[in-house]
């Protein structure tokens, strides 16, 4: 064990995964406030449609994260208690305990080790008669094995739903994911790529679908409910199906407004950043992100080293903390569904029933990547890295 002891390489602390806040948006969640229209109502309309161009789908349904997407979703494809619905242990906890919540069983698939996205050979050996749906994670903003998803999908009357939480301006095959499964849910959490502080957006392209999600999502009430206190005068509301309050605030979606128009200009940056980290790297004892898929364009969401103890002397953790001694933010995604205590003791997963992506929860580690990074904090980041590996 190295006695070397790191100090900050900066004076602030760079905190992994900043937004990029503009005055635009700011401006625009002040107009909200002295509008004083604060709840559910025109720019969360407005919105709902620029993401829906944005991707070229017929819907899209905004609410208050993308965990609600994912359970309503779920719901409004008819899942519950007895089904099963097949996903990836690495994911972030929301995609299996949105299955949970609906009453179904997540079952979990290992993924490859060098996309780390689920991997499409094994998803028939899990179909069962109860399996219902397929969550695909496009983990980092990497395009998931789309055709071989939706080709077994058919062949055995599944739903796909796709999580996107990393994946706004992923393409596959020249199509933009939110367009390909029959739902697709997003993430404007305050880390992703897009944000609204919280919230989340489904798209599909199937009517009764992202009709079913917007009652779901505002108590059951039925259609445009919201605007029963609107100077269209007051109408009588009408519960039909026991709902939820997912909805999303206009000072939630004022945030999209701004920060969606910016989204291609900010991906020329990420990729910029993840070129810059990948010469930086190169020489470096880790394992970076594997190359891109030429069928498919990578969202840069999230840019992973594995760090492997056996290779550099230094485990995950320990080149964290010799990060965090430098004054660098990190993050780990993730560390795997079936290695958390509730789904271990629930569901009986071992590390070993899933060993790609037990083996890359032990060495991930995420490092700053964002628009709001200037050259000196990459050339930080760098710094930083290469110290930690030296030590
Ligand atoms: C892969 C994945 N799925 C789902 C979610 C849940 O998103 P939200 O926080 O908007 O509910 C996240 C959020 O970090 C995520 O990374």
């Amino acid at each position: 064990m190295s006695t070397k002891t790191f100090s900050p390489i900066r004076k602030d602390y760079l905190i992994f995964g900043q937004p990029q806040i503009l005055e635009d948006e700011i401006d625009e969640v002040l107009d909200s406030l002295r509008a004083a229209w604060i709840g559910t109502g025109p720019k969360v309309s407005r919105f709902e449609e620029m993401f829906r161009q944005y991707l070229g789908v017929s819907h899209a349904v905004a609410l208050n994260s993308c965990t609600a997407g994912l359970h309503l979703s779920l719901l409004a494809a008819g899942i519950g208690r007895g089904d099963e619905v097949i996903t990836t242990p690495m994911t972030f906890c929301a995609t299996v305990n949105s299955i949970i919540h609906t009453g179904a069983t997540p079952v979990l698939v290992d993924c490859e080790r060098d996309s780390q996205l689920i991997d499409p050979n094994q998803i028939e050996a899990a179909i069962t008669p109860k399996t219902k749906a397929i969550i695909p994670v496009h983990l980092c903003g990497r395009a998931c094995d789309m055709d071989a998803i939706m080709d077994i999908a058919a062949r055995h009357n599944l739903i796909v739903i796709e999580d996107a939480a990393h994946a706004i301006e992923t393409t596959y095959k020249g199509r933009k994911v939110g367009t390909i499964g029959h739902m697709t849910v997003f993430s404007f959490y305050a880390t992703k790529n897009v944000t609204t502080a919280e919230g989340g957006m489904v798209t599909t392209n199937i009517p009764e679908l992202a009709d079913k999600i917007k009652i779901y999502g505002l108590h059951g009430l039925s259609r445009d409910a919201w605007k029963r206190y609107s100077d269209e005068g007051f109408k009588h509301y009408q519960v039909v199906l026991p709902g939820y309050k997912y909805n999303m605030t206009d000072l939630q979606a004022a945030l999209g407004l701004h920060q969606l128009p910016r989204v291609e200009q900010n991906l020329l940056r990420r990729n910029e950043l993840w070129e810059t980290y990948n010469q930086a790297f190169a020489d470096l004892p880790v394992d970076l992100p594997a190359p891109d898929d030429p069928n498919a364009r990578h969202a840069r969401h999230l840019y992973t080293l594995m760090v492997d103890k056996a290779r550099t002397g230094v485990s995950r953790d320990e080149f964290m903390d010799r990060l965090h001694a430098q004054n660098i933010g990190t993050g780990v995604h993730y560390l795997g569904v079936h290695l958390h205590p509730y789904y271990r003791e629930t569901y009986g997963f071992r590390p070993e029933d899933f060993p790609n992506a037990t083996w890359i929860s032990e060495r991930t580690v995420s490092l700053p990547l964002s628009p709001k990074l200037t050259n000196g904090d990459v050339e930080d980041v760098i710094e930083a890295v290469r110290n930690a590996l030296a030590g």
